[in-house]
């Protein structure tokens, strides 16, 4: 049988991975390093969610690929309307559950964000662990897809990942370290391939700024790469 296009096998495996996607930012299972690594990596989501704190996310606001909505709940404790997009049916689900009543303040939509023309324009915007996902050449579209669906000076944050060496039973490269594609395994051992980049500061910088959000780009020691940035 062929295989399915990259983009999509991302999406499957995300959707297959759904019920186990907790443990990796919660540190359980394959993904507990220690005491140590682990209370690191806390204290470098403490030092990202001070930044996210302060922003003014109030209003209306849209989380692309909202997943099992860690940041949802966050969301929509302060802003007046969530909107939160993913392209997984099974992480929308735990998404509502882990937001019990707090579900009603958030229009939930099943959207393929490769495919995604934003109809209408929200206060602020947030996407987590989502843009390492977006491959190099469509990168530049997507900040310009992300303007069209924000209010002149409306907020953006995103995070994600700094490039860690993770475990041998989790990813592998697929082929060297230049190739935006790699090799995650589910655990009960199914391998899939999905994008994963490590953009540099400055790339994100200059393509926000083409498509006219002037954003800047900040680490944390080891594990995240944060931005916050406005639509001009
Ligand atoms: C790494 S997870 C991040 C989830 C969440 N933002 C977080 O920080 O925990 C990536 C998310 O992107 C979603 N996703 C993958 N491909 C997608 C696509 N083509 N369109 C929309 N969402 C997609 C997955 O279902 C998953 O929820």
């Amino acid at each position: 049988m062929a295989e399915p296009p990259l983009l999509d096998e991302q999406l499957a495996y995300y959707r297959e991975r759904a019920a186990e996607y907790d443990e990796w930012w919660e540190r359980r299972g394959r993904y507990d390093r220690g005491a140590e690594l682990n209370s690191s990596w806390w204290s470098e989501i403490a030092v990202v969610r001070a930044v996210f704190d302060e922003l003014p996310l109030h209003g209306s606001v849209v989380e692309l690929a909202a997943g099992t909505g860690y940041w949802t709940e966050l969301l929509a404790a302060r802003a007046t309307r969530v909107t939160a997009l993913d392209g997984s049916p099974e992480m929308i689900a735990l998404n509502k559950a882990r937001l019990h009543d707090m579900a009603s303040l958030v229009d939930y939509r099943v959207v393929n964000l490769f495919e995604w023309q934003p109809d209408r324009r929200w206060d602020g915007m947030v996407f987590c662990f989502w843009i390492s996902h977006v491959p190099r050449d469509r990168l530049g579209a997507f900040f310009h897809t992300c303007r069209k669906a924000l209010q002149d000076g409306a907020p953006m944050f995103f995070l994600d990942g700094l490039r860690v060496e993770e475990r041998a039973d989790v990813d592998q490269p697929v082929s060297d370290q230049e190739s935006e594609v790699l090799l995650r395994k589910l655990k009960d051992g199914r391998v899939f391939r999905i994008v994963k980049n490590f953009y540099e500061p400055e790339e994100l910088v200059q393509l926000a700024k083409a498509a006219n959000i002037s954003l800047q780009v900040r680490r944390t020691d080891t594990y995240f790469l944060f931005g916050v940035g406005s639509a001009c």
